[in-house]
């Protein structure tokens, strides 16, 4: 029941109204009986937005596109992360201080490892925004990692992470995929259309193939990679580990992940 007591959380970005989050964290809110709704906000101003959160005292947020590396100047505290990294996908109010985190390199750490062993493995990451950025933070530290991306030198700055960066080109994308283990795709390419970032070709059996976009749930990428015989794991592993670590920051309840996609699954259907 909505009371007095009732804690607010939310989503700000732009757009926010496909976002799967708020079905995802009332769902849990409900499950374990935390006294909380979660909300999406559809932010045109960023700095009055923050501002907001203190003044109303909003226990925690979520922050997507276009925000995550705005927000920085706006928050109180950062973690080691989010600090690395240069972007925020969470933000937690510690008594009045907003202090940001990103757990979107561990949501796709936590991912891939549902699926299949990470440490010592020979990684090549496509793309170096946002979330390959946070990708590339967290998998350099237990992994081999090349990043390639459309733009160079955003490739070449992960460099600092100890990882390879170059260009996504076709020549590269042919010597790396011979190279690698695992191949994630951290580009927007084939989300809500028919492309894939890489040519089917070049895709072989022995490949574990992860998309972190989530709509299709099946890529063009992942059934081109399930037709060779790839292990394929789908982007909504990826959004429901990042959203169960921002749970976990928020509430210190870890919660069940099946749950979690189960209910995103049933959400989905429901917003077509
Ligand atoms: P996110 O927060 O989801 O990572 P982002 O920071 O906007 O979003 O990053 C989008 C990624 O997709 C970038 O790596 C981008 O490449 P650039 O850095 O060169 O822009 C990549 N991307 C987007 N459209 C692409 C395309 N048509 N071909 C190749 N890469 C593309």
């Amino acid at each position: 029941m909505i009371n007095a007591k009732t804690r607010l959380y939310g989503l700000i970005g732009k757009p926010v109204e496909h976002s799967l989050s708020p079905v995802i964290h009332n769902a849990l809110f409900k499950r374990y009986n935390i006294n909380a709704v979660y909300l999406a906000f559809d932010v045109d101003d960023l700095e009055s937005a923050v501002k907001g959160v203190k003044a109303l005292g909003i226990s925690g947020l979520n922050v997507t596109m276009p925000y995550k590396e705005q927000i920085l100047e706006f928050l109180d505290e950062l973690s080691e992360e989010a600090r690395a990294i240069g972007s925020v996908n969470t933000v937690v109010n510690r008594e009045g201080k907003l202090i940001g985190y990103n757990t979107d390199g561990i949501g796709a750490l936590k991912a891939l490892k549902r699926f299949t062993e990470v440490e010592g493995k020979r990684v090549l990451l496509l793309g170096a925004g946002g979330a390959g950025k946070a990708i590339a933070y967290t998998l350099s530290r237990l992994a081999k990692v090349v990043v390639l991306n459309r733009t160079e030198r955003k490739a070449k700055e992960l460099e600092k992470f100890g990882v390879k960066g170059g260009k996504l080109s076709k020549e590269n994308l042919k010597r790396y995929l011979s190279w690698a283990d695992i191949v994630i795709n951290a580009t927007s390419l084939g989300m809500n259309e028919d492309r894939s970032p890489i040519p089917k070709g070049l895709l072989r059996e022995n490949l574990v193939v992860f998309d972190i976009v989530y709509s299709p749930l099946e890529t063009n990428l992942l059934r081109e990679a399930r037709e060779v015989g790839c292990l394929t794991i789908d982007g909504l592993w990826m959004l429901i580990h990042q959203g169960a670590e921002s749970f976990r920051l928020w509430t210190g309840v870890k919660p069940d992940v099946e749950f979690m996609r189960r209910e995103a699954l049933k959400g989905e259907k429901r917003s077509i």
